[in-house]
């Protein structure tokens, strides 16, 4: 049977902030609406459906959100549908519908699968609320609409079962949850199909995952394992979830890039216990070097949290020596942020960080990151690396964004007909942060005497 073309449901358009779980999600909602005849439109202004999939990490990325809201209130064609999806949609319910009467969706991170009824309710003047979890929902039948050419996000599990004192995500996502193996391998396949050869597997402890068969070992050999996968990524990983099976796939399958994002969060002992990070300065410094020994060439990325509850200069000095130590290619810094209801709210108030202090710290460690990943990047002058072309650079001209297996980022003369090629380039320019180059043809082999 031909399937049939739906009909024109109308236009929708979609803006995400947060995580690439949260991107993930986002192209599974617009695969999901094409499927009911939604397309898909590159700006709010004239869409039928808006939704807006947001964030709830820090306060900061809530602000936003709202502040967004204001503003396409203002701007967006009468009657059209506003909904709010994601982790402030999930975090705040009811409360977002009182706070925002434009807006007539509320849907936290699994009740995607009722996106086109909902819409059609919304349509009749219903407003909904949809924030219950579904720990069996995967989303395995939807087709996403990637917005990446290159690289295939492939989410494998959901939720989280860490209890990081500082974080929303285990109230916005719920209980964490595997894919089965076979369905993610089915998926990538699916993207090789189309074109793609980079996948990146995303979890919020990702390398916990395990579908009551198969461990995150088994995924990567698995996916590894998928004719024309080329580069295999993963994020965000948890430094105790690293076992010696998980690290003996990492150092064995030939398509893990040399790059880890291992978030680190402090570099004090004391301030990880209160983070309830269930890691020492010491574990996270082991689990480096396991990591180090068995991936050559290995480059490290971090996040780091500053004006924790109760963080001394002391810590925070931890906290420097650490990233000097280790050595990271880059790291994500953010000051905390009280999120109501997580435990380091509850903590007792002398403990609290003056605000001044955290911006202090933060600045200062922006600054150690961006000296030691400066004075390391001035060392590439003249090295080769295959790049992988990903898309055209945002700062125009005809330039290319390309990046190397380590995840540098290397910007060479080029047009959009070389997105998807790997090539050799020789890094001839730093910015301090990311790199200029030009390509290199690989040597032929000499012909063979004889
Ligand atoms: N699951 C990932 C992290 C997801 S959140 C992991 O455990 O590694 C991304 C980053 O946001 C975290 O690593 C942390 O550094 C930061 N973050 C989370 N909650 C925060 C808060 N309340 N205040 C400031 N930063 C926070
Ligand atoms: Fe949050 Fe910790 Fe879970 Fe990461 S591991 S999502 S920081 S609770
Ligand atoms: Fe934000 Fe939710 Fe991701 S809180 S960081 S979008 S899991």
């Amino acid at each position: 049977m031909i399937p049939s073309k739906p009909e024109h449901a109308g236009t929708v358009y979609v803006e995400t902030y947060g995580c690439q779980m949260n991107v993930s999600d986002s192209e599974l909602m617009l695969g999901k609406l094409a499927a009911h005849g939604y397309e898909a439109v590159d700006t709010p202004d004239g869409a039928d459906v808006i939704l807006v999939n947001t964030c709830a990490i820090r306060d900061h990325a809530e602000q936003r959100v709202l502040g967004r809201l204001g503003e396409l209130k203002r701007n967006m064609k009468p009657g059209a549908i506003v909904g709010v999806t994601g982790c402030m949609a999930q975090r705040l319910g009811p409360k977002l519908l009182d706070r925002a009467k434009h807006v007539s969706l509320v849907i936290g991170p699994d009740g995607y699968r009722a996106l086109p009824a909902l819409i059609e309710a919304a349509r009749r003047g219903e407003r909904t609320i949809a924030t219950t979890f579904d720990l069996e929902e995967h989303y395995e039948d939807f087709q996403p609409r990637r917005f990446d050419k290159v690289k295939a996000w492939i989410p494998v599990q959901r939720g989280c079962d860490y209890r990081c004192t500082y974080c929303i995500v285990p109230t916005t996502r719920g209980p964490e949850r595997s894919r089965a193996l076979a369905d993610v391998v089915r998926e990538v396949e699916a993207t090789v199909d189309e074109g793609m050869s980079e996948v990146v597997l995303l979890g919020q402890t990702v390398n916990s995952y395990h579908d009551g068969r198969h461990d995150f070992a088994d995924l990567v050999r698995a996916v590894g394992a998928v004719p024309g996968v080329r580069r295999l990524r993963f994020t965000s990983p948890h430094p105790n979830d690293f076992g010696d099976r998980v690290i003996d796939a990492l150092s064995t399958v030939d398509a893990v890039c040399e790059h880890v994002h291992l978030p680190m969060q402090s570099g004090s002992t004391r301030i990880l216990k209160r983070m309830l990070r269930r890691y020492t300065r010491e574990g996270y410094f082991d689990c480096v070097a396991r990591l180090r020994a068995a991936i050559p060439g290995l480059a490290l990325t971090t996040d780091v949290i500053v004006g924790f509850p109760g963080e001394t200069d002391e810590d925070f000095d931890e906290t420097l020596s650490a990233v000097r130590e280790i050595g990271f290619a880059d790291g994500f810094t953010f000051k905390f942020s009280p999120r109501d209801g997580t435990p380091a709210t509850r903590m007792p108030a002398e403990l609290t960080v003056p605000d001044a202090v955290a911006s202090e710290r933060l600045a200062e460690l922006v600054a150690t990151i961006r000296s030691q990943s400066r004075a390391a990047n001035m060392q590439q002058l003249g090295q080769r690396y295959e790049v992988l072309v990903e898309r055209e650079a945002r700062r125009g001209g005809d330039l290319v964004q390309t990046r190397t297996r380590d995840f540098k980022t290397v910007l060479i003369p080029g047009d959009a007909s070389m997105l998807g090629q790997y090539l050799t380039v020789e890094i001839t320019g730093t910015t301090g942060s990311t790199f200029t180059g030009r390509v290199v043809r690989e040597r032929q082999p000499l012909p063979m005497a004889g």
